[in-house]
């Protein structure tokens, strides 16, 4: 579905990444793993096409969308849950999920469906969401732009303990729908739960691949390769 080979990227002159290659097979799911800082949301913004890229390839489903804006990569599939959330603060939960909408699969009804907090507040405002909301309302609006493979940039960071299950236990049911998942995580046991594949970041390269089941069994490794 995915494949990113010998990807170079940073921002200007500033080089962040170095030589990145990975592959998602079509409803796979990858762990991204590292310590703060190695760059793992360069990654993510690089695959969506905000970063600026030196060398390398991104190929999604055999073509290469290296030189395409954010928005065309957004039709083509790719759908991005920001590190920041970036919801609008002054529309309603609702107008924030409808400005998104493209046609398929995901709509309103079936966004509430999922997460039906959202369908409570439906009428708040942005900025009177608490930040587990927040992380909601942008989970949902990725869905209202109906991607085939969606990148999750920490999506439980911050989150209370009991908000950090409503969205696990929804982004597990969208990976058994067979979407396909990235997920950047903190926490490496709850990105390794969700996906069949973990990779780990430091300092801008890929330092380790591991398949998430046999990484999850091996918490040494997984201190040992993340510090966490
Ligand atoms: N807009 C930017 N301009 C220049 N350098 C940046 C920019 N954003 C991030 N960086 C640098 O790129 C490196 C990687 O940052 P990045 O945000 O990708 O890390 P991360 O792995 O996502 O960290 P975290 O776990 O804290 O989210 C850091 O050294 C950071 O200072
Ligand atoms: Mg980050």
């Amino acid at each position: 579905m995915l494949a990113v080979e010998g990807v170079t990227a940073g921002y200007g002159r500033a080089t962040i990444l170095d030589g990145i290659d990975l592959a998602i097979p079509e409803g796979g799911g990858l762990a991204l793993l590292g310590r703060n800082g190695v760059g793992k949301t360069t990654l993510i913004r690089t695959l969506m096409g905000l970063t600026d890229r030196t060398a390398g390839r991104i190929l999604w489903r055999g073509r290469d969308v290296a030189g395409l804006p954010a928005a065309e990569r957004v039709r083509l599939g790719l759908g991005w849950v920001p590190q920041e959330r970036r919801i609008f603060r002054t529309l309603s939960v609702q107008e924030n999920l409808e400005v998104a909408a493209r046609p398929g699969p995901w709509d309103l009804a079936r966004v509430y469906a999922l997460l039906p907090r959202l369908a409570e507040r439906r009428a708040n405002q942005g900025w009177q969401l608490s930040g587990g909301e927040q992380q909601l309302l942008a989970l949902g609006r990725a869905l209202m732009l109906n991607p085939d493979l969606l990148l999750l940039d920490e999506p439980l960071e911050g989150l209370a303990p009991v908000m950090v299950d409503v969205v696990l236990d929804a982004i597990r049911e969208l990976a058994g729908t067979g979407l396909a998942l990235v997920m950047v995580e903190q926490h490496a046991a709850d990105a390794l739960e969700l996906t069949g594949h973990a990779v780990v970041m430091d300092r801008g390269r890929i330092v380790a691949r591991a398949g998430s089941a046999a990484l999850l069994a091996d918490p040494a490794r997984i201190v040992e390769l993340t510090g966490l």
